[in-house]
């Protein structure tokens, strides 16, 4: 079996080619990184022009390094949210165009699952387990019992981990997209010079919160002298990156035991998306599951990040279950996974 995967939902135009046995035949990834860079940020009529303007030729190289024709495909694996609807309707649409010429089956395919089974892709790891979705749109704790199965132990309440370390880099002036750099400042910085707080840390429940952290890191950057200095950024991103990780250890080693106390076979701790590909994180979580007995399953910092392997990768698993879609799916600009989960609390709200 032979799955071409599409990603076009943000700022990533992605096309894959995987096969059911975890081969990666080809993984192309377009970053527009360097198009919403004068911005600060994603803007989505320039992610979806660029994506309209990338994607075919993005999907030919693709085939073409996999040495596939369209002939040779089973299938065709599209994200069709959440995200940015004008660049997931460009994915979409190609993908369907693609499958109802190739006369293949379609799958659209959530792209949090992407996420969600990505760890699949590269390890034999059964179900369930459970995951720590860190993105630059997500802040999650799910139990991963199937494909298409997921229980929401905890949401963010204002923003995401991912956004917070762009904003975080803005205010640094390290520029976009802001994870690696915050991460790769860090390194030359003194975590302790700065005391920054740990939203909801010891707190029942298994939400999170960085509103409040991220406007802590602003009151330290305006208390600085200007121009920053390299050794003001780097302490300002070590301190920042401590405070997240000793929030995500905090959130999840709640999450790990109610896990376990539901399921006794519950040993396994993933992390997946955009933020899971920082090394100083995984290492505080790989510490984390020794800690309680489990152990942390990472893909790859490539898998980590957008990319179409882990769309092909989620269409394998969905294909497999005889899951697939027609092409009438529709381009969801809101899609959560665990669709019973009771809403999240606003920030402010007693939980
Ligand atoms: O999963 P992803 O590629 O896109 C979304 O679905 O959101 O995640 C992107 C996010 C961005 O916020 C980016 O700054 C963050 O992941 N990120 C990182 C690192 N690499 C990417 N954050 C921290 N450390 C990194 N090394
Ligand atoms: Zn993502």
């Amino acid at each position: 079996m032979i799955v071409l995967g599409i990603e076009t939902s943000c700022d990533e135009t992605a096309a894959a080619v995987v096969t059911a046995e975890r081969a990666i035949l080809a993984n192309r990834v377009l970053s527009q990184a360097e198009a919403h860079r004068p911005y600060g940020g994603v803007v989505p009529e320039i992610a979806a022009r660029a994506h309209v303007e990338h994607l075919d030729s993005l999907i030919r190289d693709a085939l073409d390094q996999a040495r596939v024709g369209i002939g040779g495909l089973d299938a065709i694996a599209a994200t069709a949210g959440p995200g940015l609807l004008g660049g997931v309707m460009v994915g979409l649409v190609t993908g369907k165009a693609i499958a109802a010429v190739a006369g293949v089956p379609f799958l659209a395919v959530n792209h949090l699952e992407g996420h969600a089974l990505s760890i699949r892709l590269v390890e034999d790891i059964a179900f369930p387990y459970l995951l720590l979705m860190v993105s630059g749109g997500h802040c999650q704790l799910l139990i991963v019992k199937d494909v298409g199965n997921y229980r929401r132990l905890g949401t963010t309440i204002d923003d995401a981990v991912g956004e917070a370390f762009d904003k975080t880099a803005k205010m640094l002036g390290l520029g976009y997209p802001g994870g690696p750099a915050v991460e790769a400042a860090a390194r030359r910085g003194r975590a302790d010079r700065f005391d920054l707080p740990r939203p909801l840390r010891g707190r029942p429940g298994c939400h999170f919160s960085f509103s409040g952290l991220k406007t802590a890191v602003w009151r330290v950057v305006e208390s600085l002298a200007r121009p920053l200095g390299q050794q003001d950024i780097s302490d300002v991103a070590a301190a920042f990156q401590v405070a997240v990780g000793d929030v995500l250890v905090d959130r999840s080693a709640r999450a790990a035991e109610r896990f376990r106390s539901e399921h006794e076979d519950a040993d396994r701790l993933v992390v997946a998306g955009g933020v899971a590909a920082n090394g100083y994180l995984r290492d505080r979580l790989a510490r984390l599951a020794d800690d309680v007995g489990f152990t942390l399953h990472a893909p790859p910092a490539a898998l980590c990040t957008d990319n179409g392997a882990m769309i092909a990768w989620a269409g394998l698993e969905r294909l497999g279950r005889g899951m697939v879609d027609s092409l009438d799916a529709p381009p969801r600009a809101r899609w959560p996974l665990d669709p019973d989960a009771a809403p999240a609390p606003g920030a402010g709200v007693k939980a």
